[in-house]
């Protein structure tokens, strides 16, 4: 269908079912286990209702703000998502035109499937902003490497991606078969290195079946991270802020706090590691009864299950300075490229604004918490 048929997200995600290659819609519909966790994190938001107000002036209404002091024209950024190419052949390089047409953040992956300069030089304007994610490698020095070079490319801020220590159990990917030559038509520099050990083709294939995508491209990866060491050394080899992603619970929304890190993203991957970990959007709520003052120490973020301007708004109200989607993004470049994260970003904007309007919200700093009522009535 045209572009300008596709009314929401969902109309988005109909269109990549039917025209993406059968092993990247497994790899990125895919979630652990039975999927719980993903679907609650989208079900969740359907806890929440609004006590909206009026009487309010909002003829003018603007959902702007800035990220770590970076503006951005709506609260939404593109989390980081592995292997783009699966989908198109432009990959990443979609992600990085759409996001600078629309005026928002990218968090590129660590296992993009475009080197990170290819993806840095995609950008229209080199003062567009690009966030890294970071799996630290369990070499230290690989790891520093790989900071070093992003920042001398002129990425902006470093995510330290947190849950994903070992794969989740993401049934649909494995079962789906891995075609080497798909692969290495990918070209992916950085992600490639991990996937080809040493080895002939069979053996690769039967292990990459084996762990799954995810396991092959996270196998070297440092699974003794800690609170104490892993920050300090993050904070001595860079300068830019640090954001930790894949918070799952207010505990360790307040460990981030105390670390000093600049941001957190509440995030169970979406639904992709560990399977029963709660719904993002339930983490965020909790923070914000919970610990209210720990918004006031860093910039707090959520992802996993946004699909409607509401849900973007709900996490607003409970304080979300922003709020990241992942697959969304990946069907909609894969479906539509660059072009098709453009009117990703409309549909949401057009779902944000005329809900700010009926919230009777002028600006985001309207969005309190006193806004969203979670209900146990209702359990879609
Ligand atoms: C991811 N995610 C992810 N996260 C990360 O830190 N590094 C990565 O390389 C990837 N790769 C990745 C691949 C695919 C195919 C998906 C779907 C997800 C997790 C991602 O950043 C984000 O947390 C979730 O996608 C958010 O959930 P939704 O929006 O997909 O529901």
């Amino acid at each position: 269908p045209a572009l300008n048929r596709l009314l929401n997200l969902q109309d988005v995600e109909d269109v990549a079912r039917k025209v993406l290659p059968y092993k990247a819609m497994a790899y990125y519909s895919s979630a652990s286990d039975d999927e719980i966790s993903h679907n609650q994190n989208i079900i969740a938001f359907s806890r929440l209702f609004f006590h909206p107000r009026v009487l309010r002036p909002v003829s003018v209404c603007n959902a702007s703000t800035t990220l770590l002091s970076t503006p951005t024209s709506i609260p939404i950024f593109i989390s980081p998502a592995a292997l783009a190419r699966l989908g198109h052949p432009l990959g990443e390089a979609n992600l990085t035109r759409g996001a600078y047409r629309t005026n928002i953040i990218q968090i590129v992956s660590s296992n993009a499937s475009l080197s990170y300069e290819a993806i840095a030089d995609a950008r229209p304007d080199p003062n567009q902003v690009l966030w890294f994610q970071l799996y630290k490698n369990k070499d230290i020095m690989k790891a520093e490497a790989r900071v070093k070079e992003v920042v001398k490319l002129g990425y902006k801020a470093i995510c330290l991606t947190v849950d994903a220590i070992v794969p989740g159990n993401r049934e649909k990917d494995i079962r789906a078969p891995w075609v080497l030559d798909n692969m290495e038509n990918l070209g992916g520099a950085k992600w490639g290195d991990v996937v080809r050990q040493p080895g002939d083709a069979e053996v690769e294939e039967k292990e990459i079946n084996i762990m799954g995508t995810a396991g092959a491209l996270i196998s070297n990866d440092d699974r003794d991270m800690t609170w104490s060491e892993t920050i300090l050394w993050l904070r001595s080899i860079t300068k830019l802020p640090i954001v930790i992603k894949g918070i799952q619970c207010v505990a360790d929304a307040v460990l981030a706090a105390e670390s000093g890190v600049d941001g957190i993203i509440i995030s169970n991957h979406g639904g992709r590691q560990l399977e029963y970990s709660l719904p993002s959007i339930e983490v965020l709520y909790r923070l914000q009864k919970e610990r209210p003052d720990v918004f006031d120490q860093l910039e707090v973020y959520m992802d996993g299950g946004v699909r409607r301007g509401t849900d973007v708004l709900k996490a607003i109200c409970l304080g979300a300075k922003a709020v990241g989607l992942g697959r969304p993004f990946l069907y909609a470049q894969s479906a539509y490229g660059e072009a098709g994260v453009v009117r990703l970003v409309r549909i949401l904007e057009r779902e944000i604004i005329s809900g700010m309007q009926m919230l009777g919200a002028q600006s985001l700093k309207d969005l309190v918490p006193e806004m969203v009522e979670r209900v146990d009535w209702y359990s879609a």
